[in-house]
C-alpha cells in the first residue's frame, strides 16, 4: 500500500501528516461519532466533486452534524492540500467528526462544539497489468452491518472484519450477502452482467449509494442494456462478468468468487468497454470546472 503524501488539513491548518494529532477525547475516536468521503483526483481536478460533496451533506445531516463548510469552501480547502501536494493524480480523503468535550457522554455534547475535520490525499491505486488481465478474486459474507448503510460512517468495523476474512482467503474483496440478496462490497458497489444486460442492486439504507456505480451508470446508458433491481445469490454465482467499483478504482472485473471462476475467469468484453469509457470520460474531464 503506498504511503499518504505528506501534507494534511486539520482543523483550519495544512501541516506535515506525520505530525498532525487529535485528542483522544473526540467523539470519533470514542464512538465513530463521524463520516466521511473519498475522492479521485485526476490532472489536479477533483472528479464529481458536486456528488462527493452532496454525499457527505447527506451524511452529516443523517447523523445531525451541521454542515461545517460549503461546496465553496470545501472546494478552496482541498484544492490548496492538492497543490500543496504536488497536484496531479491522487485520491483525497475528507472526514468530519462531532468533535470534542471534556469527558464522554453518548449523548450530543450541550452545548454543541465545533466539528472535527481532517483531510489527507494518498497516490491514486494503478490498475495494473495483472489486474486489466486477470481481475480480482472475492469471497461473499453474510452480512453483519448495522442497518443505516447509507451513511458514509467512519465506524466500519464491520468492513474490516469482512475485508480481513477476504484477505484471510486470499482474495482482495468480501461481497456481502443478505438473506440470498447481493448488495455490494466492503468497500465498493456491485454490478452483474449475464446475457450481456448489466444489474446492480438498489440503493437502499442497505448499501452505499456509490458515486463510481452512477457513473458506470450514466456511461452505460444508451450503449449498453443497464437495469437496477435485486441480485440473488445464484445469479451471482452464475454471472457471465462480475465487477466492483470505487471512486479510487473505477471498475475492476471480479473474476472469481469462493475460489470458482466468474464466466470464463477473465475480465469480460462489457467491463473493457466500460473500462475504456472511463478513461475516455477523464481525458474529456480534463481542465473542466468541478462546480
Ligand atoms: C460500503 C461501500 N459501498 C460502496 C462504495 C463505493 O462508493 P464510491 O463509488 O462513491 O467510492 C464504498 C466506497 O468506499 C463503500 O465503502
Amino acid at each position: 500500500m503506498a504511503e499518504p503524501l505528506p501534507v494534511c488539513y486539520l482543523n483550519g491548518e495544512y501541516q506535515k501528516l506525520r505530525d498532525a494529532r487529535v485528542s483522544p477525547l473526540d467523539r470519533a475516536f470514542l464512538f465513530g461519532d463521524s463520516v466521511y468521503e473519498v475522492l479521485p483526483v485526476f490532472g489536479g481536478r477533483m472528479f464529481r466533486f458536486r456528488e462527493h460533496f452532496d454525499r457527505l451533506a447527506r451524511s452529516l445531516n443523517e447523523i445531525r452534524i451541521p454542515s461545517p463548510h460549503t461546496h465553496a469552501q470545501w472546494l478552496e480547502i482541498l484544492d490548496d492540500l492538492i497543490r500543496r501536494n504536488g497536484g496531479g493524480d491522487m485520491y483525497v480523503y475528507v472526514q468530519v467528526t462531532r468533535g470534542m468535550e471534556y469527558g464522554r457522554n453518548h449523548a450530543f455534547p450541550v452545548p454543541p462544539v465545533a466539528a472535527g475535520i481532517f483531510a489527507m490525499a494518498s497516490p491514486l491505486p494503478v490498475l495494473t497489468d495483472e489486474l486489466r488481465a486477470n481481475g480480482m478474486s472475492a469471497i461473499t459474507v453474510e452480512d453483519f452491518r448495522w442497518n443505516r448503510c447509507d451513511i458514509k460512517s467512519t465506524a466500519l468495523l464491520a468492513n474490516v472484519l469482512m475485508k480481513q476474512r477476504a484477505a484471510d482467503a486470499g482474495a482482495q474483496e468480501a461481497i456481502i450477502v443478505r438473506e440470498g440478496d447481493v448488495l455490494e462490497g466492503s468497500s465498493t458497489s456491485i454490478f452483474v452482467v449475464s446475457k450481456g444486460a448489466i444489474a446492480t442492486p438498489p440503493n437502499s439504507s442497505r448499501i452505499l449509494p456509490g458515486t463510481t456505480r452512477d457513473v458506470a451508470l450514466e456511461l452505460a446508458d444508451g450503449a449498453m442494456q443497464v437495469t437496477i433491481r435485486r441480485i440473488g445469490i445464484d445469479e451471482l454465482r452464475a454471472a457471465d462478468e462480475v465487477w466492483i467499483s470505487a471512486a479510487t478504482r473505477d471498475v475492476i472485473p471480479v473474476t472469481r468468487i469462493d475460489g470458482q471462476p466468474v464466466g470464463t475467469g477473465k475480465p469480460g468484453p462489457l467491463w473493457k468497454r466500460m473500462n475504456e469509457s472511463f478513461n475516455t470520460l477523464r481525458a474529456r474531464l480534463a481542465g473542466t470546472p468541478v462546480l
